[in-house]
């Protein structure tokens, strides 16, 4: 057995209610690390709470800067500081034409997507900054590094996540304080279960269309995120890695069996 040398270690989840946020949480839990749980679903988050003994659990949004500076400093009376952020949360996108798209719900992804991320790293390295330890995980996509039709919030602010964690490694890691992207392909998570039940996405589709043949799974994502939280990548700063069975290898039209 590997030991990621997690134990104790003081870790803030955002989105740990539901799909990869809550399962990054129940996998960190079993490694033994002591949780603060984030997210604006506040039911959810006190079952998951409860199940995973969290020492602090904590509502908000964060694309608002006062619940992010709260959580951590949840972290810090619960848990005494913060070695790692796992900033899972995030919504879908919203699928529609360039020109029928309403800007509203445009500008609310793009808000929830890329200054929800900036604001929770920052208010995680206010702290691991003084610390001169830590490290942080926001989630990108790989919707984020190839062009897509009908996506025009979620690709462009994924991309920006990517480059937003690129920028923060050059001015963290010499203070003690690594940054990485992961970029998930398609992951059976509520979210992606909302897509295909609104028929937004074709699971066989993307299923024929990925290497391996099969949507991943959210512990695929939370192991990746354990290993990035983790001292066993302690040179690893400022990638965006991609965990998405190959979609973003393969470079041929339809079906990858087909070819
Ligand atoms: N599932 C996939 O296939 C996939 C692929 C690529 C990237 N991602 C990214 O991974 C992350 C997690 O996605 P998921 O599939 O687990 O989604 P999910 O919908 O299952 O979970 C997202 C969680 O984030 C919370 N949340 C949403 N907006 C919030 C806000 N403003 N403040 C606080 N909490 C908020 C939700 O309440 C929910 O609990 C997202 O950033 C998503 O874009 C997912």
């Amino acid at each position: 057995m590997t030991d990621l040398g997690l134990v104790g270690k003081r870790v803030l989840v955002t989105g740990a209610a539901s799909g990869i946020g809550l399962e990054t949480a129940r996998l960190l839990a079993r490694e033994g690390a002591a949780l603060v749980l984030m997210d604006r679903d506040e039911p959810a988050l006190d079952a998951v709470a409860g199940e995973l003994r969290a020492v602090a659990r904590i509502g908000g949004d964060v694309t608002r800067e006062d619940d992010c500076e709260a959580m951590v400093a949840a972290a810090l009376s619960a848990a005494g500081g913060l070695d790692g952020l796992a900033h899972c949360a995030g919504v879908s996108d919203h699928v529609a034409r360039a020109l029928e798209i309403d800007i509203d719900q445009w500008q609310r992804i793009v808000d929830v997507t890329l200054r929800g991320s900036f604001l929770a790293c920052r208010a995680a390295a206010r702290v691991m900054l003084e610390q001169k330890s830590g490290s942080i995980v926001t989630m990108s996509s790989v919707r984020g590094v190839i062009g897509s039709p009908r996506r025009h919030a979620y690709g462009p602010a994924k991309a920006a996540v990517s480059m937003m964690t690129k920028n923060l490694a050059c001015e963290w890691s010499l203070h003690g304080v690594r940054i990485n992207a992961i970029a998930p392909g398609f992951i059976r998570t509520p979210m992606v279960q909302r897509l295909v039940d609104d028929g937004k996405i074709d699971e066989r589709i993307l299923a024929d269309r990925t290497p391996m043949g099969r949507l991943g799974l959210p512990l695929e994502i939370a192991r990746v995120s354990a290993f990035l939280l983790s001292d066993w990548s302690s040179y690893i700063a400022g990638v965006t890695l991609p965990v998405d069975g190959g979609w973003l290898a393969y470079g041929g039209a339809g079906p990858v069996a087909t070819h």
